[in-house]
């Protein structure tokens, strides 16, 4: 069993997920997209469980992408329809676990019930400290960059940020969610070998695992298969491994 490799001590403290391969699964049983999309829900519910039980501190999981908005209308749609639900059947449990919710993205397009569903679960969750859970919906890593860029140029207008005095850390506070730190393990299911535009600030360090699994099909025993991967690795930020193991 993978769970026997795992080191409980090492846990990486923020884990976000590329949940990829909905409608290949489904295609490759002959079943439409949405179906795919429907069971990739069960993935869902079973990865937050699973990364709760194990300890990670955050798991930010990518629901959504600026660019998925240009999806066939009837796709869109179901996948809002998805995300409504997903807030309908486990907030109940997710906030008796202790379970902060958080979201980053342009809410502002979202389905007006869509957003009022993730404003509420924000807001009955504030409060938890066990794990933190972060939807990106409707995010683009760049847009995220720009929409930061536009506040930060505000605020210098205003005399409220001095230019000169611009570092990474000043930047990084006008992120959606400056409060979340970087993720130390992405994981993309499907197979793909790219980013997509995910969290492109936050992933300058982040150990990269890519899983052949379709989203569909990825259960604990997966997520544990790529932390196992993650601690068999040295983060070496740009030192040397000498250095790093001195
Ligand atoms: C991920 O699965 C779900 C979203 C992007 C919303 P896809 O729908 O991208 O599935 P594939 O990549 O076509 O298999
Ligand atoms: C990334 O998957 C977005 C989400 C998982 C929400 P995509 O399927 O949209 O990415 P590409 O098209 O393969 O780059
Ligand atoms: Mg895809």
């Amino acid at each position: 069993m993978v769970e026997r490799r795992l080191d409980p001590r090492a846990i990486p403290r923020h884990v976000a997920v590329i949940m990829d391969g909905n409608g290949r699964w489904a295609e490759a049983r002959g079943l439409s997209r949405i179906e795919g999309h429907r069971q990739g829900l069960d993935s869902v519910r079973a990865v937050v469980r699973a990364a709760h039980e194990l300890g990670v501190g955050t798991l930010t999981l990518y629901a959504f992408s600026l660019e998925n908005w240009n999806r066939p209308k009837s796709e869109v749609d179901e996948l809002m329809r998805l995300l409504e639900r997903y807030v309908d059947a486990e907030l109940a449990e997710v906030h008796r676990n202790g379970i902060r919710v958080r979201t980053i993205g342009r809410l502002d397009r979202l389905p007006a019930s869509v957003c009022e569903k993730l404003v509420q679960a924000r807001a009955l969750t504030c409060d938890n400290r066990e794990m933190q859970l972060v939807f990106a919906v409707s995010y683009g890593g760049r847009a995220e960059i720009v929409d930061a860029a536009k506040r930060l140029l505000h605020d210098a207008e205003v005399g409220k940020v001095d230019p000169e005095q611009l570092d990474e850390k000043t930047f990084a506070a006008y992120l959606y969610d400056p409060e979340v730190s970087d993720p130390d393990l992405l994981i993309r299911t499907g197979g793909e070998s790219r980013v997509s535009n995910f969290l492109l600030w936050q992933i300058a360090y982040t150990e990269f695992y890519v899983s052949a699994v379709r989203w569909p099909d990825f259960r604990k025993s997966h997520l544990v298969e790529a932390i196992v991967d993650y601690q068999g690795r040295e983060r070496r930020y740009g030192l040397t491994g000498l250095q790093v193991r001195s």
